[in-house]
C-alpha cells in the first residue's frame, strides 16, 4: 500500500518496522527498502523481496550518531571529520562492525556501511522505529534504483508492508561508498557526494575500479540494469537511428534524432539535474518498447562520475 508521508503514517510505518515488517521510504539520493536493522528476521525479507544474493550486504540508516557509536569498533578522526561535515547527507562510510550488528545485515563482512540519510521522511521514520534500519535500494536485484514511490510500487508493491510517499528523491542516485578500513581511504561506489568534496576534507582518496577485486557488489559489471539492452555513445553518429529505438540524451541538442522515445538528462547539461533525473529517464525508456537505448557519455567530474558508473553498469559495460 502507498500512503503519503504523513506524521501519522510514518508513525504507522515506524511500528511496522519495529514489529518486524518491511517499508519503502523516501532518502535524498533513492528510495530504500526498510527493516530493524537488529532484527535478523525481518532483514531476510528484504533478500527474499528483493531477490538479492545474499552476499550483498545492506547500508545501515540512523537518525543520530549515538548509533554509530554503538554499531562500529571505533571512529576515528577522518570518519569524524567527514561526519561533522556531510552527515546527515549521500555519504555512506564502511567501517569494523560491532557485535550489535546481526551477520546477514553485512553478509558476514567484520565491516559495517552506516550513513545518516538528509531527507526528513527518512530521519522521522528511524526516529519512530527506535532502531537503526537496513534499507538496500527499494528495486529487485540488478534492476533500476526507484527514484519515486510509483517506481517502487510498480516493482515491488504487492511484496512490502507500506510504502510511504515523499515525493521524488532530489539527488536520485546513490550515496557514495567510501571504506575506511585501510589507511587508504577507498570509494567502493562512486554516488552522490562528488570525490572531490571528500578529498577537501581528508586527503586524498582511492576509487575502487570495478575491474579490481569485486569488494562492494554494487560493483558486479551489470547492475543497476533496465531490461532492454543500453549502448553509451559519445557523437550522434554512433546512433543507428530508427522508430525502434530510445534514446537518453545529457543535454538538448539541435540535431535532429530519429527515436521512438528521447529523454535528456537536463536542457542546460547540469550534472546535478541530470543526476537526479537518471533513474527516472531510465524507468521511462525501458518502459518505452523499444529495441535498444543509446546513452549519451557524460563528462567524468563531479556527480558525472557516479552518472557514468551507472549507465556503464546498465550497459554490461566495465
Ligand atoms: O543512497 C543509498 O545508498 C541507498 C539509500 C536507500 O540509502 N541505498 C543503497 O543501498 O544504494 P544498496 O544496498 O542498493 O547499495 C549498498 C552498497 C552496495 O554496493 C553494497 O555492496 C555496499 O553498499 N556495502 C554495504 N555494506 C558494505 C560493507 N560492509 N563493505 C563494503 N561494501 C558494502
Ligand atoms: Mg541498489
Amino acid at each position: 500500500m502507498k500512503v503519503k508521508a504523513t506524521d501519522e503514517n510514518i508513525k504507522l510505518a515506524g511500528s511496522i518496522i519495529k514489529k518486524g515488517g518491511l517499508v519503502a521510504f523516501p532518502t535524498e539520493t533513492v528510495y530504500g527498502l526498510g527493516a530493524d536493522a537488529l532484527n535478523s528476521y525481518a532483514v531476510a525479507k528484504i533478500f527474499e523481496v528483493k531477490n538479492r544474493p545474499s552476499f550483498d550486504p545492506l547500508i545501515v540508516h540512523i537518525s543520530k550518531i549515538e548509533w554509530l557509536e554503538k554499531l562500529v569498533k571505533k571512529i576515528d578522526a577522518r570518519a569524524e571529520k567527514l561526519i561533522r561535515k556531510f552527515w546527515p547527507g549521500p555519504l555512506t562510510l564502511v567501517l569494523l562492525k560491532s557485535n550489535i550488528v546481526p551477520d546477514i545485515v553485512t553478509a558476514g563482512l567484520p565491516t559495517v556501511a552506516v550513513r545518516m540519510p538528509a531527507h526528513p521522511v527518512a530521519l522521522a521514520l528511524i526516529e519512530n522505529a527506535q532502531t537503526p534500519i537496513s534499507a538496500p535500494s527499494a528495486n529487485p536485484f540488478g534492476y533500476i534504483s526507484p527514484t519515486t514511490a510509483e517506481h517502487v510500487e510498480k516493482q515491488l508493491g504487492d511484496k512490502i508492508d507500506l510504502i510511504l510517499d515523499g515525493g521524488k528523491c532530489p539527488i536520485g542516485v546513490e550515496s557514495t561508498v567510501l571504506s575506511l578500513i585501510d589507511e587508504e581511504p577507498t570509494v567502493l561506489r562512486p554516488g552522490g557526494l562528488p570525490i572531490e568534496e571528500i578529498e577537501k576534507v581528508i586527503g586524498k582518496v582511492k576509487l575502487q575500479r570495478s575491474t579490481d577485486k569485486i569488494l562492494s557488489p554494487g560493483q558486479l559489471p551489470k547492475h543497476y540494469a533496465p531490461r532492454t539492452p543500453i549502448k553509451i555513445f559519445s557523437s550522434p553518429d554512433e546512433i543507428k537511428e530508427g522508430d525502434d529505438i530510445g534514446v537518453l540524451l545529457f543535454k538538448k541538442t539541435n540535431r535532429e534524432i530519429k527515436a521512438k522515445h528521447v529523454e535528456i538528462l537536463s536542457e542546460n547539461g547540469d550534472l546535478r539535474e541530470a543526476a537526479s533525473n537518471l533513474f527516472s529517464a531510465l524507468h521511462e525508456l525501458d518502459s518505452a518498447g523499444v529495441r535498444i537505448i543509446y546513452a549519451e557519455a557524460i563528462p567524468e567530474v563531479g556527480l558525472g562520475v557516479a552518472i557514468m558508473d551507472r549507465l556503464r553498469k546498465a550497459s554490461g559495460q566495465r
